[in-house]
């Protein structure tokens, strides 16, 4: 049987747990895919560092260009992050090539996916990104696979681990947000640009993947009312706590008359909702469909077991050979501010 033959481009936390999971699971991957599952080649800024596994029998690429066009090459799996530079050029090499692409990188695909789906089509290969949106929760397979029959009424959730880190130690210990924050650099949570997670732009990048994926519209980041967490204070999150409710950076997508409304903004949900009790970095999705109701997924949002999980859910479905389009047929329903808050859950 025809190997699939993977090049990683990027070997930091998520690009060596990838390494871990094909070189300690072959068999069980093997089984399930009906076939081997590979790595050929692998690139990264540093050649020499010891990144505490055995990457010898791969071939090295100083370039992820050059990575991605490698002959033995099928798919490239993209773990480099950022929205320019080398992410965007390998991404966009392999889809040039006709390969299949597997990402991580939320920030590429909330900038650019829409160009790079419509890229993906023409060249009738895949791009998959589960691991993009809340880590290790397959919360776009769930979209697009077990609740395809649905209509989806509304998505929502906590996607961001640092703010919930913060929110909820600031909470349980009583220290300001400044405090907090520096423990959570401390713990190496906060993205190497802090803003990109406070900010919100981060769990707001997340939204905006699902929104467009759960209600069939074009991939616009740019359409998000987004609020982050550096206002919340110590007193609001004591008052909360005494109307009983938590103060939660929450991201809610809804249609409604007027269309697509998205909004990530720190949020008081009840205190013995699922939301309220969601503590430390963990992430929660809440989906809503028609047919099946609510639904409530929570796990890691991050880390490398977490993530690389994701990534290798991708990988594993395109060595079965499916070619799912996780974006329908696109349609402009996006409304440029919601028209009034939501009562969250
Ligand atoms: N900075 C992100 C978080 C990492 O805290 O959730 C995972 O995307």
């Amino acid at each position: 049987t025809t190997p699939l033959r993977l090049g990683i481009a990027g070997l930091g936390t998520v690009g060596i747990g990838v390494v871990k999971i094909v070189q300690s699971h072959g068999e069980l991957l093997s089984n399930r895919a009906g076939r081997p599952v590979q790595i050929s080649a692998v690139s990264a800024r540093s050649r020499d560092k010891d990144r505490g596994v055995d990457l010898s029998s791969y071939a090295w690429e100083d370039d992820a260009v050059a990575l991605a066009k490698r002959d033995d090459v099928d798919v490239l799996v993209e773990l480099i992050g950022g929205t320019e530079g080398p992410a965007f050029d390998a991404v966009t090499a392999a889809l040039n090539e006709g390969k299949d692409v597997v990402t991580a990188n939320k920030a590429l695909l909330a900038v650019h996916g829409q160009p790079l789906a419509e890229l993906a089509e023409a060249k009738g290969c895949a791009i998959r990104f589960e691991a993009a949106v809340a880590g290790g929760i397959p919360v776009i397979k769930a979209l697009t696979e077990g609740l395809a029959g649905n209509a989806i009424n509304r998505v929502m959730g906590v996607m961001n681990g640092t703010c919930n880190y913060i929110l909820t130690r600031m909470q349980s210990a009583g220290l300001s947000y400044d405090e907090v924050f520096q423990e959570a650099s401390d713990l190496g949570y906060l993205e190497a640009d802090p803003n990109l997670d406070v900010g919100g732009i981060d769990a707001g990048h997340k939204l905006a993947l699902l929104a467009s994926i759960a209600f069939g519209t074009q991939l616009k980041f740019d359409k998000m009312e987004l609020e982050g967490i550096q206002r919340v204070t110590i007193e609001d999150i004591n008052h909360a706590a005494d109307l009983g409710f938590r103060i939660k950076l929450l991201g809610v997508a809804q249609m409604t008359g007027r269309g697509l409304e998205q909004r990530m903004s720190p949020c008081l949900v009840p205190t013995n909702s699922p939301l309220g009790q969601l503590e430390n970095a963990t992430n929660m999705v809440v989906l809503e469909g028609d047919a099946v109701g609510q639904i409530v997924l929570r796990g890691a949002g991050a880390g490398e077991g977490p993530t690389a999980s994701a990534v290798m859910g991708d990988v594993m479905d395109l060595a079965r050979g499916s070619r799912l389009p996780v974006f329908g047929q696109p349609v402009d329903m996006l409304v440029d501010a919601p028209s009034a808050r939501v009562a969250a859950p």
